[in-house]
């Protein structure tokens, strides 16, 4: 019989317990400014193959390490000036830096699947940050839904995916950003590796100079980044300005669905919302979702990515 799942407050007691939880090697699941990741102690191996275990996640895809501060990210990071440069501008905040992983860091090697470099990220959201301070330490922290699923934004969605697999969730309640972290790759030269919170314009802009987009081709590079992701039970149709038979529609600016994404065409409260109606629509058992246009530009390349995802094949 599966362990039962405690839903923990966010509050000082809450914290400890969370904390209590990974010091023993246990997974908290707890809310960031993005989605809910689902957190262990990243130096703790047996702690870190659990959450691969309690997501089904397929093969061992690197984690993103969620640290307090950059200070304690150049403890496990190679630092350089390109990287001060977009921390100071974006930490915390929604953006992970895939640096050159420093030697003798500490870190459990399942958490860079070997790799010689690292992601490493200093959520803003209070919660995230509250829980970062309480224990203490670097904890790897992937979203919190079984692997291909939608992410979480809400704690009631990490336990309709995770209940009985995980010790406990922070109920924080629901993520003001709704999409997961820009991956930007700075152990070479500047290159987006996924869109996500942070636009792509805003980091050129910071850097003074072009991100390079990652070719699709160069998909190696950033494992799990391909393909049928994010995916919704319903079948998902992107582009449509209408309903067929048996779809649900997610609507967006003028196009008005069941769920809207943003009436007023917003794409931040569009991201906000992205997550919690594709779960919505999902829960209705309508056959397909359909979804409305999305412009590709600031946070639409995140929610276009994440929509490209959800429609892609299944293997
Ligand atoms: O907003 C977010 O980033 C959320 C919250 C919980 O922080 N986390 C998240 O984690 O989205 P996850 O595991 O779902 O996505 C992390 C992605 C993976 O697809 C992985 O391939 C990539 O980051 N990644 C991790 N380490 C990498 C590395 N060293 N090089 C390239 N890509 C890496
Ligand atoms: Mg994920």
């Amino acid at each position: 019989m599966p362990n039962a799942t405690e839903v923990l407050q966010a509050d000082a007691r809450g914290f400890d317990r969370a904390a209590a939880i990974w010091r023993d090697g246990g997974l908290v699941a707890f809310p960031t400014e993005t989605v809910y990741g689902l957190g262990a102690d990243a130096r703790d191996d047996a702690a870190v193959a659990r959450i691969f275990e309690a997501k089904g996640r397929p093969r061992f895809n690197p984690l993103i390490v969620h640290v307090e501060s950059a200070a304690r990210a150049r403890d496990f990071a190679e630092w350089s000036d390109a990287a001060e440069i977009v921390a100071s501008a974006f930490w915390p905040g929604p953006l992970t830096l895939v640096l050159p992983l420093r030697e003798g860091a500490g870190l459990s090697p399942l958490v860079t699947a070997g790799l010689p470099t690292l992601a490493v990220r200093v959520p803003a959201h209070p919660v995230a940050r509250a829980l970062l301070t309480a224990f203490g330490g670097p904890v790897a922290a992937p979203s919190a839904n079984p692997s291909g699923r939608i992410s979480p934004t809400e704690a009631a969605h990490v336990m309709a995916g995770l209940a009985g697999r995980i010790a406990a969730v922070v109920d924080g309640g629901a993520c003001p950003v709704g999409v997961e972290s820009t991956i930007l790759g700075l152990a070479g030269v500047p290159v987006l590796l996924r869109p996500g919170g942070v636009p792509v314009e805003a980091l050129e802009a910071a850097l003074g100079g072009p991100v390079a987009r990652r070719d699709e081709a160069d998909a190696l590079s950033a494992p799990g980044q391909m393909g049928s992701h994010y995916a919704p039970g319903a079948r998902v149709r992107l582009g449509a300005v209408e309903r067929r038979p048996g779809e649900a529609m997610l609507g967006f600016g003028a196009v008005a669905g069941d769920l809207t994404l943003s009436e007023t065409g917003d794409l931040v409260e569009a991201a906000a919302n992205l997550f919690h109606h594709l779960h919505a629509l999902d829960a209705t058992g309508a056959v397909g979702i359909a979804v409305a246009p999305i412009p590709e530009r600031g946070l639409g390349r995140a929610i276009n990515d994440r929509l490209r995802r959800a429609a892609a094949p299944r293997a």
